[in-house]
């Protein structure tokens, strides 16, 4: 598994106008048929691209903003976030949140750049309610390489779905859900 982490110094084209268009963070949310009070965890949030219109959405409950880099935390910081969202900063695979504290996660474009997937897996699936879902968007290793990671960073989608499952979580649905990125939801088992 290859493990390419993101260079803070790239962080402005996250939170692009384009991108907001083309990866749709409200149809993340319906995906996820979340109602409002829940708590979501944005792992690997960065400088926020899908944290704020989470925290629109989540309205009384909460958001989770997890990224183990201080310098996209700080990024993210800056914008001014709500009270609804509670910035964390973790470690490779630990995280400092109760067990079954969150009712879903949302992983984009963070997947590919984890040292050890199956940890990261456990560590998730440790602080998801039973039943909690989990939504992971990332890049596809068989599209054309326009931009995004190198190839040979990218994870296939049923490799992704390979480890959901040893990690005893359910896949509910996977797509190709833009040109070059999959998308899977799933749902822990326990
Ligand atoms: C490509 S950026 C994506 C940020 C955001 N999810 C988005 O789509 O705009 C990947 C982020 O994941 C973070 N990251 C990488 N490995 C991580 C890990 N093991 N735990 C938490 N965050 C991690 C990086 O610091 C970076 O901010």
């Amino acid at each position: 598994m290859s493990h390419k982490k993101f260079d803070p110094s790239r962080a402005e084209r996250l939170i692009a106008p384009e991108r907001y268009q083309e990866l749709k963070p409200d149809v993340i949310l319906k995906h996820l048929g979340i109602a409002p009070g829940s708590t979501i965890l944005d792992l690997g949030c960065g400088n926020g691209f899908f944290t704020f219109p989470a925290a629109v959405a989540m309205g009384e409950g909460m958001v989770i903003a997890a990224d183990m880099s201080e310098e996209m935390l700080s990024l993210l910081r800056q914008r001014n976030t709500p009270d609804n969202i509670q910035i964390l900063q973790v470690e490779e695979v630990k995280m400092d949140i109760e067990d079954d504290e969150v009712d879903a996660a949302v992983l984009i474009a963070l997947y590919h750049e984890f040292k050890h997937p199956m940890e990261n897996l456990a560590e998730l699936k440790r602080t998801l309610k039973p039943g909690g879902k989990v939504l992971i968007l990332d890049w596809d290793p068989q599209a054309d390489k326009e931009r995004g990671p190198a190839k040979v960073h990218r994870v296939a989608k049923d490799k992704a779905i390979k480890n959901l499952e040893a990690a005893d979580f359910s896949v509910d649905s996977h797509e190709n859900y833009t040109q070059d990125m999959w998308m899977i939801i799933a749902h822990s088992n326990t």
